[in-house]
């Protein structure tokens, strides 16, 4: 990337695109951080590509917070992210860092950023790199923007993260193939989707799925309930039943399979779907919003914000320092789980 021939950065931009640029920023570097999410590869091909139209100089960051103390930085331009929007995964890859939790390890990345001249830094992930961010700032000063691209959607100051659309669809098609077989050999299904700490893919994979029950982290549902559930969808005539559950939910879904088959005696197959829920090529929606918020993290440092993450509502843009994302809540739908319930006689 470093090294492009054909990616030479603008040196003047056209007077009826160019932004106004009060931080005066003329360097930018971007990382990806955590787990992998499906249009990461869009964001990062927003924020370099809005940056070069802008006229700065778009630094890459690889291997996240670990590559940042270890100074794996490398310009990118206008080419090096062409025909990355439909592709998974991160192409400046990811990890998570130990060493960026000490204080020693951040001073080292500082000291790399200014060695760059880098004026300010983007960071697409989930709220542990944007607890990496926030740190970074309060002790070094550097600007830092967040961009929320986790498939777990568990990020309060934006209705979506990027990538969770693609998780629910990936896991949705998985739930639709595990039914045929539920359906045909007349077994209950437990499918566990991804979300360690909330229920948002569960909830929508429920209600898409047709599921009869649903356990999240958030509600602490005892477990036993669900025999009843499933006593009373044999009942009805019902020739198999799926079950979803997050992760996070105590015991998992092997605790749920388990409740079931001691209390009914019915033959349950449990179906872990894990990491091929992270991987794939993005859906439009995911697509749509890492642009979006690839072009609004980069003008938010133009325009001197810093210490904030980019989200979308209704209103549009909304701008949520870096703590809250993590120290307030955003809650599950309710709403959801009742269609899910109503709609399971
Ligand atoms: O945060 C996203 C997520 O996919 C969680 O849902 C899951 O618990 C976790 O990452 C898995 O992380 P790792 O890839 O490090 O095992």
């Amino acid at each position: 990337m470093t090294d492009h021939p054909t990616s030479p950065n603008p040196t003047a931009v056209p007077a009826t695109t160019a932004r106004p640029n009060p931080a005066g920023v003329r360097r930018l570097a971007v990382l990806t951080s955590g787990g992998d999410a499906p249009g990461m590869n869009a964001a990062i091909r927003a924020v370099v590509r809005t940056g070069t139209q802008q006229g700065i100089e778009m630094i890459g960051v690889r291997r996240g917070f670990s590559g940042l103390h270890r100074g794996e930085l490398v310009v990118m331009g206008a080419r090096d992210v062409a025909n990355i929007i439909q592709r998974g995964g991160t192409i400046l890859l990811t990890a998570r860092s130990r060493t960026w939790r000490t204080p020693e390890g951040r001073a080292r990345g500082a000291q790399v950023l200014r060695d760059w001249g880098v004026d300010g830094l983007i960071v697409i992930g989930g709220d542990g790199s944007f607890h990496g961010g926030h740190y970074l700032q309060e002790e070094h000063g550097i600007p830092v923007i967040g961009i929320p691209g986790t498939i777990d959607n568990d990020l309060y100051g934006t209705d979506h993260t990027i990538g969770y659309f693609t998780a629910v669809e990936t896991a949705l098609d998985a739930v639709d193939k595990l039914r045929d077989t539920g359906a045909s050999h007349e077994r209950i299904f437990v499918i566990e989707v991804m979300g360690r700490h909330a229920g948002h893919i569960a909830l929508d994979v429920a209600v898409a799925g047709g599921a009869e029950e649903v356990f999240i982290p958030e509600d602490h549902k005892p477990v036993a309930g669900v025999v009843e559930i499933v006593k009373d969808s044999v009942a009805k005539g019902k020739r198999g039943s799926i079950i979803i559950v997050a992760e996070g939910y105590e015991g998992g879904a092997q605790g749920v399979a388990d409740a079931i088959e001691a209390g009914t005696g019915l033959e349950t197959r449990v179906s872990i779907l894990g990491h091929i829920q992270r991987g794939g090529s993005p859906v439009s929606s995911d697509r749509i919003l890492a642009s979006r918020l690839g072009e609004a993290a980069v003008y938010a440092l133009m325009e001197g914000r810093k210490g904030v993450m980019v989200g979308r509502g209704a209103s549009g843009v909304i701008y949520t320092p870096l703590h809250e994302t993590w120290e307030k809540r955003k809650d599950v739908s309710r709403d959801l789980y009742r269609c899910a319930m109503t709609l399971s006689i």
